[in-house]
């Protein structure tokens, strides 16, 4: 027999049984990681299809392979649909991941070291924004800002006193863990007065921007970049949207300078969450999130906990445990014990190492994607609470952990 025809369970066992131990896993626990989500059935079908044997370096219509007309369709409705949902000028879709998005804005118009602005990693920017071992703080010369001590908001008019300091090529603006909306407008102005390109990393709230819970950055910014993943809930990858003066620049960054034959599988995947992320029924999806979130945030700082900035517009917010004694390790590996999985987390100003920070983080896509509401997001504040109040305490974790199950039954995954 012909081993192509063989089932992923006769053909390899071990990884067919990790496989479904993953799914219990994801269907017995509470999943608050808030840059996860459950993608549709039908992106695990779009990444599961034929499409994953296909080569086809190029462009549609310029393609370096035969056999593309249909991985064409695909790799058109995804452009033509992220233009229509974000209304941007220029997308390509062929990134494979979030970081390779904003690689291939660098590489666009940066050269090595070129002044940028980004965001600390550790008032919520992502690595590739110019941390020092991701190749952004390797090859740029970065320029952090950050929030100010008080509110732990974005300090609006230290990043636009840094940017007539330094005089940066691009602005990067986007982070990782940060609760609150963005003021693009402002930013816009900082880097239009100094002669600044800005590019704004909308990873992880590109759902709310889709369903309009939070402003678009597209009209600012010559450069949006995205992952498909996290609030957007589609297969795991990236894109950029530009300017169309920038289109033929940015495309010839992507490939061939950055990457090889695109994904058509994952680009299929990510056609059909465009798709989704434009009807009422996601908007309903991600106003819920941010209730979700909103209500999880009240009930947590209700029960002495303090939340970063004092809450969240979006669906994440940032715990600062280390209020309370302890620091977002412990908090982490005590809730996973718990069934709850969330991450450990720097806050800004955070005296504590990067394994050890004051933090963690926790976002409410997932959950909210099950089907939960303001009453499960209040049980969850509480077992969040007792856990971390009773730290190292067993019969608590076991006594949540049976509450959880029974939770998560209640609300089936797939
Ligand atoms: C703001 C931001 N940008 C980029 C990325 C990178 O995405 P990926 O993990 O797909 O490379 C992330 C992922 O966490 C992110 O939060």
């Amino acid at each position: 027999m012909n081993r192509i025809h063989t089932s992923l369970e006769e053909l390899d066992p071990q990884v067919h049984a990790a496989i479904k131990n993953e799914e219990r896993r994801q269907s017995k626990g509470l999943e608050l990681i808030a840059s996860e989500n459950f993608t549709y059935r039908a992106v695990l079908e779009a990444t599961g299809s034929v499409f994953t044997n296909k080569y086809a370096e190029g462009y549609p219509g310029r393609r370096y392979y035969g056999g593309c007309e249909f991985v064409d369709v695909v790799e058109n409705l995804a452009i033509e649909r992220a233009k229509k949902l974000f209304g941007a000028e220029h997308v390509n879709v062929q990134p494979h991941s979030g970081s390779q998005a904003n690689m291939a804005v660098y590489l666009t118009v940066l050269k090595p070291g070129d002044t940028v602005l980004g965001m600390n990693l550790s008032h919520g920017g992502h690595l590739t924004h110019g941390h020092p071992l991701n190749f952004s703080g390797k090859y740029y010369r970065i320029v952090p800002y950050g929030v100010r001590k008080d509110s732990e908001v974005i300090d609006y008019d230290e990043l636009a006193r840094l940017a007539r300091e330094h005089k940066p090529k691009l602005i990067i603006v986007g982070a990782s863990a940060y609760p609150r909306t963005i003021d693009f407008d402002r930013i816009s102005k900082a880097a239009k007065e100094n002669g600044a390109l800005m590019m704004v990393d909308i990873a992880h709230i590109a759902g709310l921007i889709a369903a309009g819970v939070h402003p678009s950055p597209v009209p600012y910014a010559e450069f949006v970049t995205s992952t498909t993943h996290k609030t957007l809930r589609g297969p795991r990858s990236g894109l950029v949207m530009c300017r169309e003066q920038f289109a033929k620049d940015l495309n010839r960054s992507v490939f061939p300078e950055m990457q090889g034959g695109p994904l058509v599988h994952v680009i299929a995947a990510k056609a059909v969450c465009f798709k989704e992320a434009a009807t009422e029924e996601f908007g309903n999806y991600i106003r819920q999130v941010v209730r979700n979130a909103k209500t999880l945030a009240a009930r947590i700082a209700s029960r002495n906990f303090r939340i970063v900035s004092g809450g969240t517009d979006t669906h994440l917010m940032l715990l600062d445990v280390f209020s309370k004694g302890i620091n977002g390790q412990q908090a982490e590996q005590a809730l996973d014990k718990a069934g709850i999985t969330v991450n450990k987390n720097a806050i800004p100003f955070d005296q504590n190492p990067p394994l050890t920070p004051s933090g963690i983080r926790i976002g409410t896509p997932a959950l909210t994607t099950r089907g939960m509401k303001e009453a499960e997001m209040e049980a969850i504040g509480d077992w969040i609470v007792d856990v971390l109040d009773h730290i190292g305490d067993e019969t608590v974790q076991k006594r949540v952990r049976r509450e959880v199950e029974t939770l998560c039954e209640r609300f089936p995954l797939y």
